[in-house]
Order: C-alpha cells, then structure tokens, then sequence
C-alpha cells in the first residue's frame, strides 16, 4: 500500500518527536497528531517554537520545517482517524494505581479507549501500530476489540516499538540502531510490515529495520529496557562496595567497559534511575512472569528494581547522616530535578524520592532546574501522597536562578546532569554557603578535587 496518510494519537514525549521525524523525512506523507489534551496541542502549534510543550534539543527545528506543511497538531482525532491508513497508538500506559496488578501491571485502559474509538471511526482497512510500551499481547486485545466492535473492515496490527532516549529523541530518531516491526506471517500483515517499512526506508538503511512476529517485537522492547536498567543497577551495587572498600565506581567502570564483551555505556553510577520507561517496563516484565507462574523469572528481575529503590534512599541517607544526622530546618539546594539532562520530562525522577525522603526529616529544600516547572515540582511530591499539597509547598521552593537557590544552603545536592552545572562560579557559591559547605554530586558530574580546593567537603556516589 502507497501510504499518503499518516495519524498517530497521543502527542507526548513518544508520538511528538517520533511524527515530527517521520514528517520531515516523508514529505509527500500527510502526518496528523492527534490529543484530547486541547492546552498539549495547542502548545504545538505555538507560533513561538520555544513554546512547543517537549524540551528535546533539535526538536523545535525539525518542527518548525514540517508543521503546515505535512505535520499536522489536532484535537479531532475522529477525522485523523478516518482518514489515515496507519494509525500509531503513541499513548501513556502508566502502571495501574489501583486494583488487580496495582504498582505493577500497566493500566491500558488509554489504550483500550483508542482501540474501541478506532473500531467505532475507521470505514476502510487499518494499519493499527502499537508504539507505547505494552505488555506482551497487548496487541491480541487490540485485535479483539477492532475485530469484534469494528464496522467490519480489516485491521492489520503491528508493533513498532519506540527505542529513543529522551534528551537524545532526534538524534536517536534519525540515526535509529535499528527499527523493530513485529506483525503477523499472514500475506496482509507481511503486506502490512512492508507498508511500515517503506515509510522507515525513507531514511534508514534496509539492514536496520527488524521484522519479528508480533510477540517478539513486544518482548524485545520489554527485554532491552530490563537489560539497560540492570546494568545501572549493577553499576549502582558496585559504587556501595566502592565506597566501603576505597575502590573509585568510575574507574572500575573504565576498567569494565574496555572488555569488549561487557561494553562502556550504561555503566555510569548515580543518584539511581529514573524515567518513564525502566521501572514500568520491569514492573511489567516481574507482573507476566508472576502470571505464568514464573516466581525465579520475577525476582531475578524485581531485584533491578530494589537495587535502584535502594540506591535513592542510601543517597538520602547519606545526606542526613553527613549533615550531623539532622537536616531539619536546614537548606538543601537541589541541582536538577528532571530524570535525565537536557529534558523537561520528570517521571520518575530520583530527585523526587530524595526530596521526599529529605522533608520526612523536615528538611527546605530549594530547587533550581533549567527547564522543569515550579507547578511540576510541586504536582511530582503531591503525586506521591505522602504528606497534603500545603506541607509540600511549605518546604519547598523554587528558584529560576542557581545562585540565589544555593544562597545560605547548609548543601548542595546534584541529581540532574546537566552540562551547565559544570560552568557555575563555584567560589561564588561556596563563598554564599554555610560552612561546611557540603556537595553530594548524585551523577558524579562536577570536578570534586576543585571543588574541595575551593574547600567545599564533596561527596560524590562511588568513591
Ligand atoms: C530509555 C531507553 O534508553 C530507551 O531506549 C527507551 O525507548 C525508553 O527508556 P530514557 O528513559 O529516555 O530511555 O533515558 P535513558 O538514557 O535510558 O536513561 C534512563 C535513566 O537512567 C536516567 O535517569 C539516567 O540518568 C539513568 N542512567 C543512564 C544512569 O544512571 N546511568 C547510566 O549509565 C545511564
Ligand atoms: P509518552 O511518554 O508515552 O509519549 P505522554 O504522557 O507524554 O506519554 O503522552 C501520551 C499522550 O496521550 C498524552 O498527551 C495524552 O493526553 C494522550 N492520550 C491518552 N489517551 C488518549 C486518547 N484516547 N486519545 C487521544 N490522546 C490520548
């Protein structure tokens, strides 16, 4: 099939940046994203590309050439549906707060309403792709529901899972490692797998793009996620013994990472994990296996997930027991709160569960990140419904400039990486203090032994 149309629902941290690529690399394709959510799409089409509501570095070029042309922003979902041939799912797939699986299964009930609304909409064939992370067989419950609630044309399901990085989601989309489809052997979904792949092949090479059964591409996606986040954590156990033992975590992982076998990337020590995918897609991995009574299967990898529990609260910990074993009343300034740097993304960001923890010991915190929100901030500790949104406005706050977030701190603690921490005046700071000075570098990021020249006491995780 030549495919002229493209729609993808859900215009989140997935489907954005993924259409936005798709559209500047396919101009003759139509590429419509669709959203309930009227404030996320008009925060699209925002004149102002600085407005555009995901902060990824290059995003807001790649927007700018394709919107109006063949990159389209809607809250009329029911039309792009209609008219597309693909349809991608690009919507939240949270783990359920509630219920059967509650903090472990993920909660498909978004994806559920897609499916009945494109089975209720669509009057020709489909192409549905699944693009959120899901569980294995999610696109078996698709299948029934377009099937059996449909207008009786044909859908063709297929899996497409999304492998970008946020902070790197241009970069990681226009030089993919590989594109993975997952579809049926029948002639139609082969037919339906090289419709996809002809969109891809507009610009990665035919050798990168995987086609698997359904299953595969659903598990693969699942697999990969684990394995990047095992790694963190067996980087984050070894820091502990490091610390205990007088062994430096970066230079083990120096060590490490030059075997070929084992690799350097992913071996970098911190605050813990953090992000919208690792935790969920574990979570996931330990529910199915539970379900198939597959007990060793869970543990092995609900351990990766411990460990990094673990990794926050013993940063925490360190803190409280540095600080003379009380921070209460004291100032802690938090540099970074988003998960990762050079996003504004904060799922499960570690700097939350620190925060947390930090006020449980009545602790101030002061915040300064350069693209998070003070709302978001706020909305992150609420969401954890450990103490009422008043107490957590009372501790903390928010600053827009670093100098004066560091102003009169008993320390400062960094959780974000963020390159523009490296170029502060750290005199300055320190000279704003109290003394001692302390600074527990959660990401390993700043020069300790300038630091500890200038006469700050740093601690950083590993070392
Ligand atoms: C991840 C996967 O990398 C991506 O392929 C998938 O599509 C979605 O999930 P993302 O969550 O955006 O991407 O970011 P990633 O770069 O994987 O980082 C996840 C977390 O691990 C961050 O909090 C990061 O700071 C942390 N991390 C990463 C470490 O602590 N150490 C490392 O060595 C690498
Ligand atoms: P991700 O990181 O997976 O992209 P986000 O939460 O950033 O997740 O984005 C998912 C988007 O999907 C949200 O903007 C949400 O409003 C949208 N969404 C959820 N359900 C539907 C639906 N039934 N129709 C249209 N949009 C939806």
């Amino acid at each position: 099939m030549g495919i002229t149309k493209i729609c993808c629902i859900g215009a989140g941290y997935v489907g954005g940046p993924t259409m936005a690529v798709i559209a500047q690399k396919c101009p003759h394709i139509q590429v419509t994203v669709v959203d309930l959510n009227e404030a996320r799409i008009a925060a699209w089409n925002d004149k102002d590309l600085s407005q555009i509501p995901i902060y990824e570095p290059g995003l807001d070029v790649i927007v700018g050439e394709a919107r109006g042309r063949n990159l389209f922003f809607s809250t009329d979902v029911d039309k792009a549906i209609d008219e597309a041939q693909i349809i991608f799912i690009s919507v939240n797939t949270p783990t359920k707060t509630y219920g059967k699986g509650k903090g472990m299964a993920a909660d498909l009930k978004y994806i559920e309403l897609c499916a009945r609304q494109i089975a209720r909409v669509a009057k020709d064939n489909k192409i549905v792709v699944e693009k959120s992370t899901l569980p294995v067989r999610t696109a078996e419950a698709i299948k029934s529901i377009l099937d059996n609630t449909g207008n009786g044309v044909q859908f063709q399901i297929l899996s497409n899972p999304e492998f970008l990085a946020e902070g790197t989601a241009v970069e990681d989309l226009l030089n993919p490692d590989r594109i993975l489809i997952g579809g049926d052997s029948t002639v139609e979904g082969q037919k339906a797998i090289q419709s996809l792949v002809n969109v891809y092949s507009n610009w990665v090479s035919d050798e990168k793009i995987l086609t698997t059964n359904v299953w595969s591409s659903e598990l693969s996606k699942l697999t990969a996620n684990a394995f990047l986040a095992q790694r963190i954590s067996s980087i984050n156990a070894m820091s502990e013994l490091c610390e205990k033992t007088g062994a430096d975590v970066s230079e083990v992982a120096k060590a490490i990472g030059m075997d070929s076998r084992i690799g350097s990337k992913f071996l970098k020590a911190s605050v813990g994990f953090g992000g919208s995918c690792f935790q969920k897609d574990i979570l996931n991995l330990v529910y199915i296996a539970k379900s198939y009574g597959l007990n060793e299967v869970a543990d092995y990898w609900e351990q990766v997930i411990i460990m990094n529990d673990h990794q926050k609260r013993r940063f925490s910990d360190k803190i409280v027991q540095t600080l003379y074993n009380t921070v209460s009343g004291k100032k802690i300034t938090f540099l970074g709160w988003a998960f990762k740097k050079d996003t504004n993304d904060t799922r499960e960001s570690a700097a939350i569960y620190v925060a947390d923890d930090l006020i449980n010991e009545h602790a101030n915190i002061a915040v300064y990140d350069p693209k998070v929100s003070t709302n978001k901030i706020i909305d992150d500790l609420n969401y954890l419904e450990t103490r009422t949104a008043e107490k957590n406005e009372n501790r903390i706050s928010c600053f827009t400039d670093p100098y004066q977030a560091c102003h009169n701190a008993h320390a400062i603690a960094v959780l974000t990486e963020w390159d523009e921490f490296k170029t502060f005046d750290w005199q300055k700071i320190y000279d704003a203090m109290q003394k001692p000075a302390f600074i527990f570098d959660g990401r390993n990021l700043l020069n300790g032994a300038e630091l500890k020249a200038i006469g700050f006491v740093y601690h950083g995780v590993g070392a």
